[in-house]
């Protein structure tokens, strides 16, 4: 069991170490009050563990050095925007070439024609489109999908995150769909245009499509944003004969879950979504991000869209598509997130997970740890959750931050506002070795 006071304490002696060791950044901190909002240039990236946020001087593969000199071995890997590592060679020259022959011109190029070709090979979709962001393609997908139904809800699993799609900012609440807290003014009541439901929960499932006014089902293949969820054996296949059965459509979200394998979970479970989203590493951090679509729903898109309004559709942007991002998707799929570099990945977040696992044992604590792909991540339950409601009830997050902060002091970034660890081709045995290390280490602390 942890002591609520030991841990105030070690937290207390880690924050005054914080403080100590990064002068540089707690300047930058103090600058930046003057003229970011809330000192940050993003409002979340407060909420780091540790009195400020830390500065980055520069990062490589899967390590980055700070403004005051110290060094990381990088498991948050920008939230999965890094998961190819950070600025491989071959994706620093290929995009510094481009940016000298045009960035922008609202007109397709080669490149474009490769990444669409290759995303249909790895997910087996033949139509592609892109945007800029994960949340821009789940937005366009989902306007999509209630086009050519012509019904107007969202149903979302509860404790989804899906970027800032306003639809996905809901919870249940006694069986009543309600904001989500923290959701800053929500346009309409989420209520109006979401079903929400719990992960792995058939049956409600089968509930909330049976009102008849669900478009899409907007969904990770297994959650990842409220800890890993992997779905029950079995529960895609009836889900998604449900989907069918009431006439809603199925998007795949696999903005995460692309750390199963180079088709993400659609290809490595067989999953058969009607679209296919996938932002953030798809062009190694380069803003960039695709829908891709079936036949049929192309089929149903080109019936209801003409070419006269194409251009007002509420989908598009005049970045998307862009030269830029999508030579930087062709040499990201080309060169980096290749079959053979998830064939190292792969065996480094099972490393990092049996390193969690035997500190878990080793200390008996109450937690368990969850390997999906190239990611792996440890909860504060006995057995991990089934749903999101389930996971989200078990956040601690006063224990949360102080082992981030724990293991940050000590060299190692993990995902905020979770216990995740992800794998890029760059990370060794080594960094998966010294968070090990490290885990145990605070482990020994929280229960001595
Ligand atoms: C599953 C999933 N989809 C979409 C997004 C949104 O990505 P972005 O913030 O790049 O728009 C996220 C972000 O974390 C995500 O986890």
């Amino acid at each position: 069991m942890i002591h609520r006071q030991k841990l105030k304490a070690l937290s207390a002696r880690e924050e005054q170490r914080f403080i100590a060791e990064h002068a540089r950044s707690a300047e930058m901190y103090e600058r930046a009050k003057d003229s970011l909002l809330g000192g940050v240039p993003m409002n979340w990236m407060k909420k780091w563990a540790g009195a400020f946020p830390i500065f980055v001087a520069h990062a490589k593969g899967a390590h980055f050095t700070d403004v005051d000199g110290r060094e990381y071995v990088d498991l948050c890997l920008g939230d999965t925007g890094a998961m190819t590592g950070h600025s491989p060679d071959v994706v620093a020259e290929t995009i510094a070439k481009r940016v000298r022959e045009g960035i922008t011109l609202m007109l397709p190029t080669e490149d474009s024609l490769w990444v669409g070709e290759e995303l249909k090979r790895r997910f087996g979709l033949p139509c592609w489109q892109f945007a800029l962001t994960a949340t821009d393609a789940n937005r366009f997908a989902i306007r999509i999908a209630r086009e050519i139904t012509q019904r107007p809800k969202v149903l979302v699993y509860n404790y989804c995150y899906h970027g800032t799609v306003d639809e996905s900012f809901a919870t249940v609440r006694d069986g009543a769909v309600v904001p989500r807290r923290g959701n800053i003014g929500p346009p309409v009541n989420p209520a109006e245009t979401t079903r929400v439901v719990e992960f792995n929960d058939l049956n409600a499932f089968e509930d909330a499509l049976k009102h008849g006014d669900v478009a899409v089902v907007l969904a990770e293949p297994a959650m990842t944003n409220v800890g890993i969820i992997l779905p029950d054996d079995g529960y895609w296949k009836a889900a998604r004969e449900l989907t069918r059965k009431y006439d809603a459509l199925l998007i795949a979200d696999e903005t995460h879950t692309i750390c199963a394998g180079p088709g993400g979970c659609t290809r490595e479970w067989r999953l058969d979504p009607d679209i296919v989203v996938f932002g953030k590493p798809i062009g190694s951090g380069i803003p960039g991000s695709t829908y891709g679509v079936t036949e049929e729903v192309a089929q149903r898109i080109a019936a209801r869209i003409h070419l006269e309004d194409c251009d007002v559709g509420g989908i598009g942007g005049t970045l998307a598509g862009n030269a830029l991002s999508l030579v930087a998707m062709r040499v990201t799929l080309e060169k980096v997130l290749t079959a053979g570099a998830y064939e190292k990945m792969i065996p480094l977040a099972k490393r990092f997970n049996d390193g969690v696992a035997e500190g878990i044992k080793e200390h008996s604590l109450p937690w368990n740890v969850i390997q999906l792909g190239a990611r792996a991540e440890y909860h504060f339950t006995e057995k991990p959750p089934r749903n999101g409601g389930e996971s989200a009830a078990a956040a601690d997050f006063e224990l949360e931050r102080f082992l981030h902060l724990y293991a940050l002091n000590r060299g190692v970034l993990l995902t905020p506002f979770h216990n995740m660890a992800l794998m890029c081709p760059a990370t060794s045995e080594a960094d998966v070795d010294l968070h090990t290390k490290i885990f145990k280490q605070a482990a020994a602390e929280l229960v001595a």
